[in-house]
């Protein structure tokens, strides 16, 4: 370890520089208890299932009681399990099960906001004179009675709620089902940091911290400007520029303190959520390392699936980090569209192979690694709130939160009943079961690329260097460990040749057809429609 507490070249890559995330959506991986619903149970019982597949850290996303008005995002207590999910024993068997397999467990930490329904903002809603007031922005009505400035909500009108019974408007960056809370008031840090504990001491690895950009707003509560690269069919809530509602400086402040608690407890990891740009995202490291460790990278969500557009983006990348910033990438999560539906199954693989072999930690959502895709969902079947309340501009998110296809029995072995969001329609062709005896599946690719991390160390945490952006044709080189290897990618449907012609010769490790292992490349390289390979280069 540097001196600022991330890691230097010089020592042993810590296990979340070296390890790959996996994404679960506790509501959709496994129902044990026979309600449509997963259950930490369910976890518990696919542990097996994720060491084999290769991955090294499960992050769950919200799993406490919650009124469920956002599926988990609207936390009614920090400190207990829903029921739903199971109890606290239920959690404590699932860390011990996880670390005996050598697994580690990542929580949500919903700092942003808590549900209407927790006690905090029943008190603090109870009277204005509440000692609770201040954890929550209250603020006067306007004079003309109506929002006390122009903040939009994320997921649709005005980010304000009239409570008639004390006369103020209080402020919701999300549902008005999800008050913010006030992080300028200290007994909410002090509350805050106490939940924080309460998982570190039950032995969790780390927290990927919610909405990390929103949780300071400006103290003068101005009106945000409006966004001139605003167009129709965005979000309407993209009308204003965000200013004054997030990426606020004193938010570094929060981080800061978020951070040295965690690390007062040693090995654990914080992971940061923010869409921003690059820039932005890289000053979340902090100063002198006391920012997050991994402030999420999220470009390729919505990146034009071109070289063009990605090598840049890549490089870009790779030069905002700064000194000791560690990267990370992700390709998909339960708010943005599934990567086979966005690219196809035949490019995702070629994504696959991109994610697990950029330098920096990927974060696998759960289902990818068998290629699920994004579920078209009847209007009677839609449970996203976003997409109730901003219907129609494709932003719904049930799609992408479908129950994981396990095998090819009736709830596709995710369930004994009809679960709360539809199966795809393809789980009895893509399910695990199936692709656990295909030798070209997508679930043997990913568990090859999985192992070929963890047994080439210039994969896993060696230095990055691109090669080629040309046509189709995308090529990096990793290197560390004494290896030198060749990323080459066709991120398109014709063949291609590249020449290599400055490279030694070398052989194949990996194709993302699962085939050619072995075969020796010297000077070209052939690829198939939409086949990446890796070449292990000789000297
Ligand atoms: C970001 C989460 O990823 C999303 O699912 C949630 O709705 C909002 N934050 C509000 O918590």
């Amino acid at each position: 370890m540097a001196g600022d507490g991330t890691a230097d070249t010089q020592s042993a890559p810590l296990w979340w520089q070296a390890g790959v995330i996996y994404q679960v959506y506790p509501r959709s991986f496994q129902d044990t208890d026979g309600d449509g619903v997963g259950d930490l149970a369910g976890i518990l019982a696919r542990l097996d299932y994720l060491a084999e597949l290769g991955i090294d850290a499960v992050w769950i996303s919200p799993i406490y009681p919650s009124p469920m008005a956002d599926f988990g995002y609207d936390v009614a207590d920090h400190a207990a399990i829903h029921p739903l999910f199971g109890t606290l024993a239920d959690f404590d068997a699932l860390v011990a099960a996880a670390h005996e397999r050598g697994l580690r467990i990542i929580l949500d930490f919903v700092p942003n906001h808590t549900s209407d329904q927790h006690p905090w903002f029943v008190q603090s809603r109870a009277g204005r004179d509440n000692p609770r007031r201040d954890w929550y922005l209250w603020r006067d009505p306007a004079p003309d009675g109506g929002p006390p400035n122009n903040w939009l909500s994320e997921f649709g009108g005005s980010a304000w709620e009239f409570d008639a019974a004390t006369g103020q408007y209080y402020y919701h960056a999300f549902l008005k089902a999800q008050p913010d809370l006030n992080w300028r008031h200290p007994d909410v840090v002090a509350a805050m940091h106490a939940v924080l504990r309460f998982w570190l001491e039950r032995g969790v690895d780390g927290f990927r911290i919610d909405a990390l950009w929103h949780v300071i707003k400006d103290a003068r509560f101005r009106d945000n400007p409006p966004n001139p690269d605003f167009h129709a069919g965005m979000n309407p809530h993209a009308r204003l520029s965000q200013l004054y509602t997030g990426d606020r400086p004193e938010v570094m402040e929060v981080i800061a303190g978020l951070r040295a608690l965690v690390d007062s407890y040693g090995g654990r990891v914080l992971i940061g959520e923010a869409y921003l740009p690059l820039d932005r995202i890289a000053a979340y490291y902090g100063k002198n390392g006391d920012g997050v460790h991994l402030p999420f990278n999220f470009t390729l969500l919505s990146a034009p699936w071109t070289v063009a557009a990605l090598a840049p983006l890549i490089a870009a990348y790779e030069a905002a980090l700064p000194q000791g910033g560690w990267p990370n990438w992700v390709l998909s999560n339960h708010d943005r569209p599934r990567v086979a539906g966005r690219l196809g199954p035949d490019q995702a693989r070629v994504a696959a192979m991109l994610l697990l072999t950029l330098r920096g930690t990927p974060t696998l959502y759960y289902g990818d690694e068998i290629g699920m895709t994004q579920v078209a969902i009847p209007p009677e079947r839609v449970q996203d709130p976003f997409e109730k309340n901003v219907p129609g501009l494709g932003l719904g998110r049930d799609g992408a939160r479908t129950p994981m296809q396990w095998d090819d029995g009736p709830f596709a072995g995710f369930s004994t009943v009809e679960p709360w969001l539809p199966l795809a329609p393809d789980h009895c062709e893509v399910n695990v079961k199936v692709q656990q005896r295909e030798a070209g599946s997508m679930l043997t690719l990913t568990r090859a690329l999985l192992a070929l991390r963890r047994s080439h160390g210039a994969i896993a945490t060696g230095a990055w260097q691109p090669l080629a952006a040309t046509g189709d044709l995308l090529a990096y080189l990793r290197e560390g460990d004494g290896e030198r290897l060749l990323v080459a990618l066709n991120l398109g449907g014709e063949p291609l040749s590249a020449v290599l012609a400055q490279l030694p010769a070398g052989r194949i490790l990996l194709s993302t057809l699962c085939d050619r292992v072995g075969e020796r490349v010297d000077g070209a390289l052939d690829l198939r429609p939409d086949e990446g390979v890796v070449v292990a280069l000789a000297g």
